[in-house]
């Protein structure tokens, strides 16, 4: 039991990634409080893990829906040991037709979201003066350029710069604050994906995920399971001494 007594909050945590690493901490003897915007979804998850996970109805992009999710989680687990900055949003448009809308939403939820959750955490694990981990979902997006994902890759290079920033900012109070960065991971989020490709580059359905998943190096798409182990390693005292990194987990994919 890698993580036995530490208390986690996992924002977005209703499915996918966010579900996995909830579903992951609980068996490494976490207590794991799945945050999510959607209501129903977020309960039924934290049903199904069982006693050792709560649903807290959290949007990310409300200051108020922070302050109350957080103090919600904390004292219902009596502290709050790990977070995980998971919740983001993705769109894909040609640079002639990105929205100030899909902008300003997309950078609400996947920038200034985690942002204001690290600083809720901070926030609380300063005022314990125990030792802190944060992690926050950044992608190969945010270290490359992608002609029809520009708003996504900006949201996620402006994360691992914010990781970097909040690493250095927050390792004199204990708090280790690190980055993941996925490169593609089936799930219901790729499957939006290969809808914009398929609108937008003329492909069926299904198309783009194979194209995808044959060019990894490692020979296949990611699965959220593929990046457990990172996101538990993180939250260990073995990884005490790592400050303000980023780290792929992506069979290869961004290196090639
Ligand atoms: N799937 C991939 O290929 C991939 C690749 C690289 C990085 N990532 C990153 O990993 C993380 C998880 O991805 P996923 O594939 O599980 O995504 P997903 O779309 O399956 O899940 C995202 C979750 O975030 C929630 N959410 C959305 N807006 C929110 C808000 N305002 N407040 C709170 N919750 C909100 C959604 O309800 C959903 O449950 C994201 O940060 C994503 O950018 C994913």
């Amino acid at each position: 039991m890698r993580l036995g007594g530490k208390t986690a909050l996992i924002t977005g945590s209703a499915r996918g990634i966010g579900l996995e690493f909830a579903r992951a901490y609980i068996a490494e003897g976490a207590t794991v409080a799945l945050a999510d915007i959607n209501a129903k979804a977020v309960a039924e998850a934290a049903a199904a893990l069982g006693p050792k996970a709560i649903g807290v109805q959290m949007d990310v992009t409300s200051q108020a829906s922070i302050d109350s999710g957080f103090a919600s989680a904390i004292e219902q687990m009596g502290g709050l040991d790990i977070l995980v900055n998971n919740a983001a949003l993705f769109t894909a448009s040609p640079i002639a037709e990105i929205t100030r809308a899909e902008y300003d939403r997309l950078f609400a939820v996947n920038v200034s979201g985690t942002l204001f959750c690290m600083q809720a955490a901070a926030k609380h694990m300063i005022a314990r003066g125990k030792v802190g981990k944060i992690i926050n979902m950044a992608s190969q997006a945010g270290r490359r350029g992608e002609g029809l994902v520009a708003v996504y890759c900006a949201t996620k290079a402006a994360v691992i710069s914010l990781t970097q920033s909040a690493g250095l900012g927050l390792i004199e109070h204990k708090i280790n604050v690190n980055a993941i960065a996925p490169g593609v991971v089936d799930g219901e989020h790729w499957d939006g994906v290969d809808a914009f490709f398929a609108k937008y580059e003329n492909k069926a359905p299904g198309q783009k995920k194979r194209e995808v998943g044959a060019a990894v190096p490692f020979g296949r798409m990611g699965t959220a399971a593929d990046l457990t182990g990172m996101a538990i390693f993180l939250a260990t005292p073995e990884a005490e001494y790592i400050v303000a990194q980023c780290f792929g987990v992506d069979g290869g994919n961004w290196m090639a």
